[in-house]
């Protein structure tokens, strides 16, 4: 029996008849205290759910699903190190990553309690010597310039982290740049080679597997430009320019990283899930060690919360069944992310990677297809900016729209009043938006004689998180709640949230299809992609 014909599904499906086609504005008219029923808070964190499209007996059947899936039980199974990721046999540990060094945690015979604090410890060490300028060019330089080459996990997330905490870089670590590169194609990389100076650039491979061909590429172009620059061997460039953070040492070393330049993470660590291991290093390099560790300390509050609280309360429990609500129960497959603070512009990238690579799946956990929705498709943008662009859609357009709206509630407390004054204005509009897209026009006195161009439906359900302020615990906490969510939604899916098997074929079909790019007539493909290349190398010879 697959979950859509459980009891507690069933229960829901019936429930969604009867208070599906209710108008929030209904809801709201009802029921004066919304706010105070659905909004809940915890670690830096309030998120108000009362603008979904639910009542006291949606949270009661939804917790009734919940709890026939067994979530307390696998959400303790996911902090004890169980093979919650089933296809390749492991655990998934991340919340590993930020517990504090005082509380063991016993993986086989070992205490990776340990292991992960000694290799946290080694990278701060590193990252000191690089900020106190002991680590040193070939030419005796100290570092200015470090840049991150990394795709996908290895890249969202502390590129994220960086532009959020950017305020917290002290004066004494502002001397050195931090940069990102992902792109294969090169771009990032040529862009940014153009302008600094070799001597004094760091660069950090980071790689899970240290076989990513993106990731690869780039590396391969940077220390090309540093032998061409320097006149040096590749082993000598790669001693004094390269560290290589991997769960993979072996590849590191066959690339020619150095094992003293080499950091190492876990194969229990999933790429998507590792910005709080040795790959957040470029978080520590640009905001400080003392800043990532509280970043963890934030996202440990976080998994504490989601491990000893009461369903009912629990934040990224109730984030993640509602959202089963909408897509289930309510046919909504659309969900922007919404941040009302240009210092988060990379959330929505980042959740991207995190909700549709953990959960766009389509079997369950013991191999079954199944015909009940999984992820939905997630976008986003810095919510002023999406005004102006797609929230049309969202007020006028034909599709149901999930939002989330994220904000902080204090900013530039040490500013001066226009500053001060551009957040209340940022907070009125991220308000107006929610408040908008929930009542529609009903929000005006005579909006019944408006020409339908002008009308506004309303009943868009959104959540809206209002952080304290974004320090580092507080932007560790969101993350790790928008984490715990994701699985929260995968155990009642039934699904893997913790591998990628679909990503696999594309990239073994990419490197066939370079062969043809050299020899046309190699392996058959198709028209279209014959054609293509045939196009393509036409160009080359004009
Ligand atoms: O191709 C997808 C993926 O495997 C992601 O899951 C991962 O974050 C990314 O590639 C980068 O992988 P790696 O860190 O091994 O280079």
């Amino acid at each position: 029996m697959t979950v859509d014909q459980s009891p507690a599904w069933t229960a829901l499906n019936k429930h969604a008849e009867e208070l599906g086609n209710k108008h929030l504005k209904d809801l709201f008219a009802e029921d004066d205290q919304r706010f105070d029923r659905f909004s809940f808070s915890a670690a830096h964190c309030l998120a108000d759910f009362s603008k979904q499209r639910i009542s006291s007996n949606t949270l009661e059947k939804l917790i009734q699903l919940a709890e026939q899936q067994r979530l307390p039980e696998k959400i303790e199974a996911l902090f004890t190190g169980e093979h919650v990721n089933t296809s390749e046999d492991r655990p998934a540990l991340h919340t590993a990553l930020r517990q504090p060094k005082e509380i063991p945690l016993r993986l086989g015979e070992a205490d990776i309690s340990q292991e992960i604090h000694s290799s946290l410890e080694r990278m701060e060490t590193l990252v000191e010597q690089i900020h106190n300028g002991q680590w040193r060019g070939y030419d005796g330089s100290p570092i200015t310039n470090v840049i991150n080459i990394g795709v996908g996990g290895s890249d969202l997330g502390p590129l994220m982290a960086c532009r959020a905490l950017n305020m917290f870089t002290s004066a004494e670590i502002r001397h050195i740049e931090v940069h990102f590169v992902s792109s294969m194609d090169g771009s990032q990389l040529a862009r940014l080679l153009n302008k600094i100076d070799p001597a004094s650039t760091l660069f950090i491979v980071s790689s899970k597997s240290f076989s990513t061909i993106d990731t690869l590429a780039n590396s391969n172009t940077a220390r090309e430009w540093l032998v061409n620059a320097s006149g040096l061997s590749s082993e000598l460039i790669s001693q004094h320019h390269f560290i290589g953070i991997t769960a993979s040492p072996t590849k590191a070393s066959e690339w020619g990283i150095p094992e003293k330049n080499q950091l190492h993470f876990w194969d229990w660590t999933g790429g998507r899930y590792s910005m709080w291991s040795a790959i957040g290093m470029a978080i520590a390099l640009h905001t400080g060690n003392d800043n990532f560790r509280k970043m963890l300390a934030g996202a440990h509050e976080m998994d504490s919360h989601f491990r000893h609280t009461p369903l009912t309360e629990n934040l990224p429990a109730l984030l993640g069944m509602i959202g089963i609500w909408n897509i289930n129960f309510l046919d909504i497959h659309a969900h922007a992310i919404l941040p009302y603070d240009g210092r988060l512009q990379h959330l929505p990238a980042y959740l991207e990677q995190l909700e549709m690579e953990s959960n766009g799946k389509s079997v369950t956990l013991n191999g079954d297809k199944f015909d009940y929705s999984t992820c939905p498709i997630l976008w986003g943008e810095v919510g002023p900016n999406a005004q102006h662009a797609f929230y049309q859609l969202l007020h006028q357009g034909t599709e149901s729209v999930m939002c989330d709206f994220i904000a902080p509630a204090l900013r530039y407390q040490e500013y001066g009043e226009e500053l001060q004054a551009q957040h209340q204005l940022t907070l009125a509009n991220c308000l107006a938006q929610s408040r908008l897209l929930a009542l529609g026009d009903s929000v005006l006195d005579n909006a019944d004689n408006a020409p339908l161009h002008k009308r506004y439906r309303g009943n868009q359900p959104s959540t809206t998180i209002i952080l304290d302020e974004l320090t580092p615990e507080s932007f560790g906490a969101l993350i790790a709640m928008y984490e715990h969510k994701v699985y929260v939604q995968s155990v009642i899916w039934e699904i893997n949230p913790f591998d990628q098997w679909g990503v696999e074929l594309g990239k073994q079909v990419a490197t066939s299809l370079l062969d043809q790019f050299t020899d046309p007539v190699a392996a058959k493909t198709d028209s279209s992609t014959e054609g293509l290349i045939r196009f393509v190398q036409q160009q080359r010879r004009e």
